[in-house]
């Protein structure tokens, strides 16, 4: 696929080999001042109310005339937040050893790909990636079409769908059909669903300022959710071990038969070799892979939906195809892509990246001291007007070939920069693309409220509002 967002990805990645030399390397770091708290919000020990009432609202005022200040919350302590793509650059890329992941992901997930670091970090990903890359995920592209058409042929002219709970049921069938390699009952795997739904729980705002220890009744969902994923990964790993004719790990299609195959063939620095490690990774795999996807097909509808011109362009350009879309045809979707590359801008699902400075790092004239958290507020970068021209506007059409080649590579930035970019991301964008092509073929979805406010909903990740209503159309 020549995606937008891939291009513009790899060319992130080209550059982790220029790494420039340190900005802060020539300043007493430790005498220069910590940002400040912005004065517009008030006292810093109302920070937290404040985020929990509107965290969207308060991204966008805390850092309303500056990209670098410091926001407060109770139990957790400050909050060091950078919002210019040059800091994102040098936090992912060019000064990425002086910073490392918060414990908040391995806490709840353990140490899989997300959440490990180093040495084992390189191995798994080293590992995984051949599941990853533009060819593997172009394998599963026939499977994604199946699953995609398997619950939307289902949709009837004039039915009202919760466009969320539908996208959600639609990428953890196409998640597990493919990467994990078992394919969901439509209707049932109930247990699997709601577990899967449950594993945001442990981020809920009701929880931030509490320690970890504290069993808030979110956390014991979420523990409970996990257990059943859990059990849910041990039965699918020691059913595939059952299967008998161990799996060339180099041939696997799928990450159980991968994981497997690692085991049987002994391979001793996968870093995934415990059964432990093992479900890690595949809980890992389901919280990363559906909920992103879920909210990028939710609001690339919201918007089409909201946008005649850019519909009609859409669905002029998937009704040249002769019938669901296939691999030879994706490359060609072109307004398809753009609507997602422009979705992925306006709601990018991950709208924070969280990071802790290992050391005291200089900011624009400011010190984040060692042990500081670092957040990088991708939702807000990427409506910089500075980088936009009309930032809240959808606009599909802006990404032209010139347009990218100008822009700052860390203005855009959904799934993340440097060598921790999302693994997942070629198979996010093929996903996404088939499935906006395969259901725009078929329907229009008619949004039932209006657009004067986006439907978002900031928790762990950016989600749509619960409930919104679309109304099915028939082509
Ligand atoms: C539109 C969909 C997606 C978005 C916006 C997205 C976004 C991201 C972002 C921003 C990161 C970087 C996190 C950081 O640096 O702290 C990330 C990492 C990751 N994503 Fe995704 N993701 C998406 C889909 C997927 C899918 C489909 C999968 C798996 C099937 C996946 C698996 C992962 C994993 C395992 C990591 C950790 C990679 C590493 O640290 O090496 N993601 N994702």
């Amino acid at each position: 696929m020549s995606s937008d967002t891939g291009e513009y990805a790899d060319r992130t990645l080209e550059a982790v080999a220029e790494a420039g030399s340190s900005p802060t390397e020539d300043v007493d770091v430790s005498a220069l001042p910590l940002p400040p708290y912005p004065p517009n919000l008030g006292s810093p020990k109302l920070h937290v109310l404040r985020q929990m009432r509107d965290p969207r609202r308060f991204m966008f005022e805390s850092m309303a005339t500056r990209d670098v200040v410091r926001t407060h919350f109770v139990g957790m302590g400050d909050i060091y937040n950078l919002a210019h793509p040059e800091h994102s650059k040098r936090i992912l890329l060019t000064e990425r050893d002086r910073f490392s992941k918060t414990d908040d992901f391995s806490i709840a997930f353990g140490e899989g790909l997300l959440t490990v670091e180093g040495e084992e970090w390189r191995q798994q990903r080293d590992v995984l990636q051949p599941l990853f890359v533009r060819e593997s995920v172009r394998g599963y592209g026939d499977g994604m079409v199946e699953q995609i058409r398997r619950r939307s042929d289902r949709w009837a002219d004039g039915q009202r769908i919760d466009l969320q709970r539908e996208m959600t049921h639609m990428t953890l069938d196409v998640l597990f059909a493919t990467v994990l390699g078992r394919e969901l009952e439509l209707d049932g795997d109930e247990a699997i669903r709601e577990a899967s739904e449950r594993l945001h729980d442990w981020f809920l705002p009701t929880s931030w300022f509490l320690p970890n220890w504290v069993p808030t009744p979110a956390r014991r969902r979420f523990t409970e959710a996990k257990r059943t994923l859990e059990r849910e990964a041990t039965r699918l790993l020691e059913e595939k071990t059952a299967e008998g004719a161990p799996t060339d790990p180099s041939e696997a299609t799928d990450l159980l038969s991968l994981l497997v195959g690692l085991r049987q063939a002994g391979v001793t620095d996968s870093g995934m070799l415990t059964d432990e490690r093992l479900r890690d990774q595949m809980v890992t795999m389901i919280f990363a892979g559906h909920d992103t996807t879920t909210t990028t097909l939710s609001f690339a509808f919201y918007l089409l939906a909201h946008h005649p011109e850019v519909r009609e362009r859409f669905h002029a350009e998937v009704d040249t195809l002769d019938g669901p879309p296939t691999m030879a045809d994706v490359d060609d979707l072109e307004v398809t892509e753009r609507v997602v590359t422009e979705t992925l801008r306006l709601f990018p699902p991950v709208h924070t990246l969280p990071r802790l400075a290992d050391e005291d790092v200089a900011f624009d004239g400011y010190r984040v001291p060692a042990g500081g958290r670092i957040s990088i507020p991708i939702f807000r970068i990427q409506r910089d007007p500075r980088f936009f021209e009309a930032p809240d506007e959808f606009r599909p059409e802006r990404w032209t070939p010139e347009f990218r080649q100008s822009l700052h590579n860390f203005a855009y930035a959904p799934f993340g920069g440097g060598p921790r970019i999302c693994i997942g991301r070629e198979f996010a964008l093929l996903e996404a693309k088939l499935a906006l092509a395969t259901v725009g073929r078929q329907y229009e979805l008619y949004h039932l409220g209006d657009d004067d406010d986006e439907p978002t909903s900031f928790e762990m990740t950016t989600r749509m509002r619960a409930g919104e209503q679309f109304l099915v159309t028939e082509r």
